[in-house]
């Protein structure tokens, strides 16, 4: 752990941070307009969530357009909307929320960047129909001047070694001494508790990150969308903050933040949480921290004996 001379370093006390503990549209009503260069969030999905009332799809949208209006106005001209979604399911139909909420965000004119996949390797077994393995973040800017730092979220290449082989360029190095462009599909832990996948005997039972929120983001995630689209001493925005996860990325970045939850025990969550971050005392998973993979010895990743003879077509 940080000694509390590096920590006060770390964290720039000069950076500002709010969470607001009540109705989005409310809340944003009284932020000043081209204010913030990231707007990123999870929103309600519409599932019957502790969190939510259950409403048609329709309903639903409505009342996300009104919020979206909102923070079009807030948002800088070089800002970036990151609009993080899964599926609404009905009666076992899916609706991919994205493909919905990009028209809204084309009616207010921003333009879409990239949409990224978020890929996990686990979570809940679905039996009629495949199971669902990942979720998107659509990624708009409001300008074409838009900040972009590539150089900030670059990630090891699997070559660096590589060189040229013909043209003008043979035989020098091919690749960029910083790492290559992350691409639009990440392979970021999702909620590694929820899936098992920490209960491996000698993997932490838990992640590091857990709190009482059932759909709480990673960290990391924020932490790439943040350092890629905001300078540091940015304003960083979620209007469904939960428990705080874009807070904690954007302070441990040096970004400004605001923080909007209607649910009073998530904003206490979040304001603990930004206190322990703030005192060294958060545990966090790192930023591009490799995903576990089981080893030949680990008895949870071999194929079990009790199977033997139960073999699919695959040969496992
Ligand atoms: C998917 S969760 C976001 C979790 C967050 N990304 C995190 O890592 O903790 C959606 C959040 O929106 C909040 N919420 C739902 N409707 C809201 C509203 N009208 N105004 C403000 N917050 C709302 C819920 O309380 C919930 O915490």
């Amino acid at each position: 752990m940080k000694s509390k001379e590096s920590l006060f370093n770390y964290i720039n006390p000069n950076i500002e941070y709010s969470i607001v503990c009540d109705d989005a549209l409310n809340a944003l009503k009284s932020l000043e307009e081209n204010h913030f260069d990231l707007i990123i969030t999870s929103p309600p999905y519409n599932i019957g969530k502790s969190y939510e009332n259950k409403t048609t799809i329709s309903e639903y949208l409505n009342f996300q357009e009104n919020i979206i209006s909102e923070l079009v106005r807030v948002l800088s001209n070089e800002g970036s909307i990151c609009w993080q979604v899964g599926n609404y399911v009905n009666k076992g139909e899916i609706f991919p929320l994205d493909i919905f909420y990009y028209d809204i965000f084309k009616k207010f004119g921003l333009k879409l960047r990239n949409r990224i996949i978020w890929h996990f390797g686990h979570g809940l077994h679905a039996s009629n129909r495949f199971s669902g393995r990942y979720e998107t973040i659509l990624w708009f800017t409001k300008s074409d001047n838009y900040i972009f730092n590539l150089d900030d979220v670059r990630i090891p290449s699997k070559y660096p070694g590589k060189k040229h082989f013909k043209g003008p360029n043979k035989g020098k190095l091919s690749g960029n001494p910083k790492g290559k462009n992350p691409s639009d599909i990440w392979n970021i832990v999702l909620k590694d508790w929820e899936t098992g996948l920490w209960n491996i005997p000698n993997v932490k039972s838990n992640h590091p990150e857990k709190t009482e929120h059932p759909c709480q983001f990673p960290v990391e995630l924020v932490e790439r969308c943040l350092l890629a689209l905001t300078n540091k001493n940015s304003w960083v925005l979620d209007p469904f903050v939960g428990v705080g996860s874009t807070a904690i990325a954007a302070l441990k970045n040096e970004r400004n933040v605001v923080g909007i939850d209607k649910e009073k025990s998530y904003c206490d969550v979040s304001k603990k949480r930004i206190k322990q971050l703030i005192n060294g005392e958060l545990k966090l998973r790192p930023i591009d921290k490799p995903i576990y993979v089981p080893s030949n010895s680990d008895k949870n990743g071999k194929y079990p004996k009790e199977w033997q003879g139960l073999v699919n077509r695959n040969g496992m």
